[in-house]
């Protein structure tokens, strides 16, 4: 079967819930969402599905303020290059697998500037020591 294009809502959402798939399960991402976020899948896929209708389709469903959780998260856990090499790999691999077309490259050259604006934007900021791969996180303490 060919791929088409991401056309609607339904293909945003199809797209956001395969993503979650791979990252949630994944050794180097997947905990940040599992256990520092503790993320309610069925609430956060609309909002998702929302953030991509906006940015592919024109629909302004979406509020903005994409910034502040992952700042949150940063604060928590230290999301660092690594990390968001990760999140892109998975989400460029998801893209590919389920659509083609104009707007599937758009949602893969966004994410990519998304991610380096977040990156950029957080560096700066504290954030612990940085969690290991495989789901354990070193926190220090004492001293
Ligand atoms: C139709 C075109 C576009 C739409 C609808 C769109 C939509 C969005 C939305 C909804 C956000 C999240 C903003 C927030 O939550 O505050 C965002 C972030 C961002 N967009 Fe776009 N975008 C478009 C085109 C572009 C283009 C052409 C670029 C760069 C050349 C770009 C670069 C960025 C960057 C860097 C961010 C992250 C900003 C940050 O640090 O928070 N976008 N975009
Ligand atoms: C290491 C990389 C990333 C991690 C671990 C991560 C994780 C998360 C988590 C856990 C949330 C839910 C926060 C909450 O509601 O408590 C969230 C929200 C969100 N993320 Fe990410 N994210 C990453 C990168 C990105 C990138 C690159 C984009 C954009 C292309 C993005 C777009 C969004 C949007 C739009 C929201 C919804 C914010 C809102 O509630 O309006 N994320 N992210």
């Amino acid at each position: 079967m060919t791929r088409r294009d991401i056309e609607d809502r339904a293909d945003c959402e199809r797209l956001v819930r395969a993503f979650y798939g791979r990252a949630l399960e994944d050794p180097l991402i997947g905990w940040i969402f599992v256990d520092v976020a503790k993320l309610d899948l069925e609430a956060h896929v609309p909002t998702i599905a929302s953030f991509w209708e906006t940015v592919l389709l024109g629909a302004r469903s979406y509020a903005g303020g994409a910034f502040r959780p992952h700042a949150v998260l940063h604060a928590k856990a230290g999301l660092r290059a690594a990390h968001f090499e990760r999140w892109l790999v998975l989400w460029r691999a998801t893209v590919d697998e389920l659509f083609a077309g104009e707007r599937a490259e758009l949602a893969k050259s966004h994410a990519t500037r998304v991610a380096r604006a977040f990156h950029g934007r957080l560096q700066p900021l504290p954030s612990p020591a940085q969690g290991a791969p495989g789901g354990l996180s070193i926190t220090l303490r004492g001293s």
